[in-house]
């Protein structure tokens, strides 16, 4: 979703994205932990985007090289700051000022870590920071105010400055309204202000929030926006919070889908990419995970148990219990339980992939069933062709894959080893058994497999007094009789 763009576009959306995450306990920068299809930091850009700032400035630190690589992959205009040292958030946007000059305008400065974070909310920050004419607005949000920098205010309740916890009163303690680290700035006056920050506090560090007192004690406004759900703002520092949160986003996604028309059977159980688009009357059935592109059509019912990552489902498609990568499978058409369709795999519309089957790098014509037990590798299956029971496109010589052409309405019977390259003809039809190396044109019957031989009363001879040799014994008297 991007929101129509306007001249209230700000100037410039500042992401921090500098701190270490230590608490997370991992190889990967904190930022690049993902949730619902995107890392932390996708999330943050993503909100970002929907102001379509003039400049989108994201600082980094730790990890500088992978997580400016994935900033850049997920929004190539934006410019790179790098903060060496980690002394503070005010440091870190003084290094942001010094690199790229002052942002007159609107400047928002948010935080990596906070994928919950609407766009929609920004937007009401920049749009309440404008009308108020203030030098400063902070998001605030009021609940468990634990660990974060509390909002001063004097007697009638204007806003005085943020103290951070560890520098803070008993009082100032007690104060359960909190600062959410995001911030609307006028650019010109953080420019000026930023510079005059000190580190005289707790932790000797820079901190962003000084501005907010400097800026008053200059005489200009200085103002908040209380979050209307605090949860929002909710941050990411560990992996219970990550998991709170991905709970979160996708409660969220998919309260999102069921009021525009998806039915989702047990939402507890089902996880839905913010990329993901699912039709109207589309059914999600239980433990099912849709992730990337995957595009649900109307009406299609999909689960329980699947697993589909960047694929298409056509409008009143069934699948059921399919694990399936870069697949498409057409309307009408009928998928499992149990298959496994792997990337440039297409299904055509009505056509039917049964138990136990793969399909890897295939096309299957409309109408055209696999229904049991097969393997299907690059090949091509034409409309209305039948491929029997435990039939294998046996597509790979140890050196190169090749290629199987099974025309429509050909008729493959079970069990058979189809030796690429190979054609089968339009209504040709495969012998069971056979393995199949040569073509079969049009019409005609393949046969390939040994000719049977009954060796008369072999089990009489060789297997006597046997279960086997008795009901043989009584039906050969019977028959002789
Ligand atoms: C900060 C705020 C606090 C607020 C809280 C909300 C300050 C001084 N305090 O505290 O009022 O309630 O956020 O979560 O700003 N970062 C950098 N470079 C740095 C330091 C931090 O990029 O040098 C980034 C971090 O990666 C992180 C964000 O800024 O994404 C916040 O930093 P953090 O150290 O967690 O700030 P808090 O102490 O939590
Ligand atoms: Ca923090």
């Amino acid at each position: 979703m991007r929101l129509p763009v306007s001249d209230t576009s700000p100037a410039a959306v500042v992401i921090l994205a500098a701190g270490e995450g230590s608490r997370m306990k991992s190889r990967t920068p904190k930022v690049l932990h993902t949730l619902a299809g995107r890392t932390l930091l996708g999330h943050a850009l993503a909100a970002a985007d929907e102001l379509s700032p003039q400049r989108l400035v994201v600082v980094v630190g730790h990890a500088r090289e992978q997580v400016g690589a994935a900033a850049l992959a997920a929004a190539p205009q934006a410019a790179i700051v790098v903060q060496d040292q980690q002394l503070g958030t005010g440091h870190a946007v003084r290094m942001v000022v010094e690199s790229v000059g002052a942002m007159p305008g609107t400047v928002v400065v948010s935080y990596a870590d906070m994928p919950l974070l609407r766009g929609a909310t920004l937007r009401q920050l920049v749009d309440q920071h404008r009308e108020c004419g203030n030098a400063v607005t902070v998001l605030s949000a009021r609940g468990d105010a634990a660990g974060y920098g509390r909002i001063v205010r004097d007697r009638s309740g204007s806003f005085l400055r943020i103290v951070e916890e560890r520098d803070a009163t008993t009082d100032e303690r007690a104060i359960d309204e909190y600062n959410s680290g995001c911030y609307a700035f006028d650019g010109a006056l953080l420019a000026d202000a930023i510079k005059r920050v000190t580190t005289d506090n707790d932790q000797q560090q820079e901190y962003l929030t000084d501005v907010v007192d400097i800026l008053r004690r200059d005489g200009h406004p200085v103002g908040t926006m209380l979050a209307a759900d605090a949860g929002e703002v909710a941050g990411v520092n560990d992996r219970v919070q990550l998991a709170q949160v991905r709970r979160a986003l996708n409660d969220r996604l998919l309260r999102e889908w069921m009021r525009a028309g998806v039915t989702f059977v047990d939402p507890g159980s089902s996880w839905v990419d913010v990329t993901v688009t699912i039709g109207q009357d589309a059914e999600i059935g239980p433990q099912t995970q849709l992730e990337g592109a995957t595009v649900i059509g109307q009406g299609a019912r999909v689960g329980p148990g699947c697993l589909l990552a960047d694929t298409t489902v056509g409008e009143g498609a069934v699948l059921l219990h399919v694990v399936s990568r870069q697949a498409e499978v057409g309307p009408r058409a009928t998928v499992g339980p149990f298959a496994y369709l792997r990337p440039e795999t297409s299904i055509a519309a009505d056509a039917h992939i049964g138990a136990y089957v793969e399909i890897k790098k295939s096309s299957v014509g409309s109408g055209a069933k696999v229904p049991h037990l097969t393997y299907v590798g690059d090949a091509t299956i034409g409309a209305g062709a039948n491929i029997g029971a435990g039939t294998i496109f046996a597509n790979y010589d140890g050196v190169h894959k090749n290629h199987t052409e099974v025309g429509q309405n050909a008729f493959v019977g079970s069990n058979t080893v189809l030796v690429a390259p190979v054609n089968i003809g339009d209504g040709a039809y495969t012998a069971a058994g056979s393995a199949i190396g040569e073509d079969v044109p049009a019409g005609d019957l393949g046969v390939a497999r040994g000719r049977q031989h009954n060796s008369d009363g072999w089990v009489l001879r060789n297997r006597e007094q046997t279960r086997s040799a008795e009901a043989a014994q009584r039906t050969r008297s019977g028959k002789s009789q």
